[in-house]
């Protein structure tokens, strides 16, 4: 028995990599070309997304929503996880980073899934809300700009049906939410530590924040 979660270790990484479901190829090549890219630390952590494909098969997962897509890594995952009718609603404001998703989606055969919106997600959170899209979604993921994840989580909460999840990445910030408050912290760290304290307090929704990552917050909607 332990009481505490055990770090993570080059060799255990390798440990559990021989014990998990193997990474599919496409997403070891995407992982790698990412990797050489100037902001290659934002795709979603290899275990990360082994989660999200397991609970949204778990759910029976048709419909998925992300905000956040960079070179594709999350999505290409989704994507080949959802059966053959699931569909992706992908948010994104950059050209570069989802011009390699796209080439990824096309070599996975599944961009007949995927619609991209090239804009800041809020405005095609909103549209999808006034489009009559409200429980929709089984399943969503908040990985964009940390600032608005408040504004994310409140439209996703209308956009995702009962029963279904919202996960929230990079809710640790690196460990600085926990810091001590000192005078010169940044916006996202004061708005990220307010929404995550408030989560238990919320009567609409089931929290789960686990250590994966930068710290991945599950939630199911009630
Ligand atoms: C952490 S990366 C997403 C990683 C992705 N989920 C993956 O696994 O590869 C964050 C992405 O959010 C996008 N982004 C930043 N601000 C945004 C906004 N206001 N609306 C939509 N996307 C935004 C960035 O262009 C970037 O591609």
């Amino acid at each position: 028995m332990s009481q505490h979660t055990c770090l993570s270790t080059p060799a255990l990484e390798q440990y559990l990599a021989g014990i998990n479901p193997v990474e599919e190829p496409l997403l070891v090549q995407l992982r790698a070309e990412t990797a050489r890219h100037r902001k290659g630390a934002m795709s979603i952590a290899q275990e990360q997304a082994k989660l999200m494909v397991w609970l949204a098969q778990l759910i029976q997962a048709r419909n998925y929503l992300e905000i956040g897509v960079f070179t594709g890594y999350s999505s290409t995952a989704m994507a080949l996880a959802l059966p053959e009718d699931g569909h992706i609603t992908a948010c994104d404001i950059n050209v570069t980073y989802t011009d390699i998703a796209r080439r990824y989606w096309q070599q996975a055969n599944v961009s007949h899934k995927i619609q991209l919106h090239l804009q800041p997600a809020l405005i095609t959170l909103d549209k999808l809300i006034a489009s009559n899209q409200a429980n929709h979604y089984d399943i969503a993921l908040i990985d964009a700009d940390k600032t608005p994840t408040p504004h994310y989580f409140e439209r996703c909460l209308q956009l995702v049906r009962p029963g279904g999840i919202i996960a929230i990445d990079n809710v640790l910030l690196h460990g600085r939410v926990a810091q001590a408050a000192g005078g010169s912290e940044s916006e996202s760290v004061l708005i990220m530590r307010k929404f995550n304290a408030g989560l238990i307090y919320d009567q609409r929704i089931r929290p789960l924040t686990i250590p994966l990552g930068d710290g991945l917050t599950l939630i199911q909607k009630k």
